[in-house]
């Protein structure tokens, strides 16, 4: 069986590193292609190394562009590169415009599609990703699903007979990643900071960063909080945030550039407190207990919020009070699987080749 994996964006390469392991282990042919989406070293190539992924067989260089542009370029150079690999599948990863442009080239290429991550939705159709995984889902053949209630949103939208439960393959990276933590963050010696003594902060979504006025509110909301908070900047808010002449060093706040994954899992570990608007990392948060506070008027991983980890502020101004409230209650909960959902991804694929 050959799988070709198409990824571009940096959540697709931790996802990409479990079904990478699996594949390999299960003697399965696996072509990578990486679209170029996502170009800085510090947003791609760390995670290839950190992470052991096989280097990619092919690569796009697509780069930065509108959703367009972007998602065009990709559409125009997949076509070539399914057909010269003739995979049995193409295994495409959460909601990024790499998912959308490698499903649907393959899908008129009459080539089957698996979603990886299907069935997510904030059912907040002003959201690019909600846009690219409705439309993956529907084109996909095979939908593997993270949770439950991922399932549940398939079935509503007529797609259950496609649909298989397979848990979350970024729990499986998480918790290999933490068990073999070795010390604790070096972000504590570099920036003089107390463990338990600091917020870790990521602001990256357009809806943040894309108006001047709230992206200055939320800098300013981050800068008042009583203990200091590592800002890991994304290049988009580091671009924004310049063009809107706001300084990112705004009060407590301390700038930082992006972590590589095993950095950026000890330094949540040894953070009192995550304040962020990305989707992963409310999640990864949760599996090293660590109470959040997301910046959005909704969540994918709504398990997060019923168990009381992680607070949802759409207003800025509540995010003060939601990072000093009290450590929730602890849980065993395990809503994410147990650490071996991409096993079951390879399994399935081959059940169904
Ligand atoms: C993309 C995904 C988003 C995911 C995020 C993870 C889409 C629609 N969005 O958002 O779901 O959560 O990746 O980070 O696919 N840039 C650089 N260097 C890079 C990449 C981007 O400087 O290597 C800058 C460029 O100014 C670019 C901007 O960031 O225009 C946005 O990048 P893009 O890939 O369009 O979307 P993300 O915001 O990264």
């Amino acid at each position: 069986m050959r799988i070709l994996s198409v990824v571009g964006a940096r959540p697709q390469f931790v996802k990409l590193a479990p079904i990478d392991r699996a594949a390999r282990a299960a003697g399965v042919d696996h072509v990578i292609v990486h679209t170029g989406q996502h170009y800085d070293p510090l947003l791609s190539d760390v995670f290839f190394d950190e992470l052991g992924i096989s280097a990619p067989d092919v690569h796009l260089g697509v780069g930065s562009g509108s959703h367009g542009v972007q998602t065009g370029s990709m559409l125009g150079q997949l076509d070539a590169v399914i057909s010269e690999h003739a995979p049995d599948w193409v295994l495409v990863y959460g909601d990024t415009n790499s998912t959308i442009a490698a499903a649907l080239s393959a899908v008129k290429m009459h080539v089957r599609v698996a979603h990886l991550e299907a069935g997510l939705r904030s059912f907040n159709r002003r959201m690019p990703e909600e846009h690219n995984r409705v439309l993956t889902d529907h084109a996909a053949d095979l939908l593997l699903a993270p949770t439950q209630v991922a399932m549940d949103h398939l079935a509503a939208e007529g797609l259950a007979e496609r649909a298989v439960l397979v848990g979350d393959v970024m729990t499986d990276v998480l918790l290999a990643t933490r068990d073999e933590l070795v010390g604790t963050s070096p972000l504590l010696d570099e920036l003089d900071l107390a463990p338990g003594g600091f917020q870790v902060a990521t602001i990256h979504r357009a809806d943040n960063t894309d108006d001047p006025e709230r992206l200055r509110e939320i800098v300013t909301a981050l800068g008042s909080l009583e203990y200091p908070t590592v800002l890991l900047a994304h290049p988009r808010l580091v671009a924004r945030a310049a063009e809107a002449g706001i300084d990112l060093a705004a009060g407590t706040v301390i700038p930082h550039a992006p972590l590589a994954y095993r950095d950026l899992i000890a330094a949540v570990l040894a953070s009192r407190h995550v304040v962020t608007d990305s989707g992963g990392l409310q999640k990864e948060a949760f599996l090293l207990r660590v109470p959040t506070t997301t910046v959005r008027t909704e969540t994918e991983w709504v398990e997060t919020v019923d168990l009381g980890w992680n607070v949802l502020t759409p207003d800025v101004a509540d995010i003060a009070g939601a990072v000093s409230r009290p450590r929730p209650d602890d849980t065993d909960a395990a809503p994410y699987g147990d650490g071996r959902a991409a096993e079951r991804v390879v399994e399935t694929l081959r059940s169904h080749a």
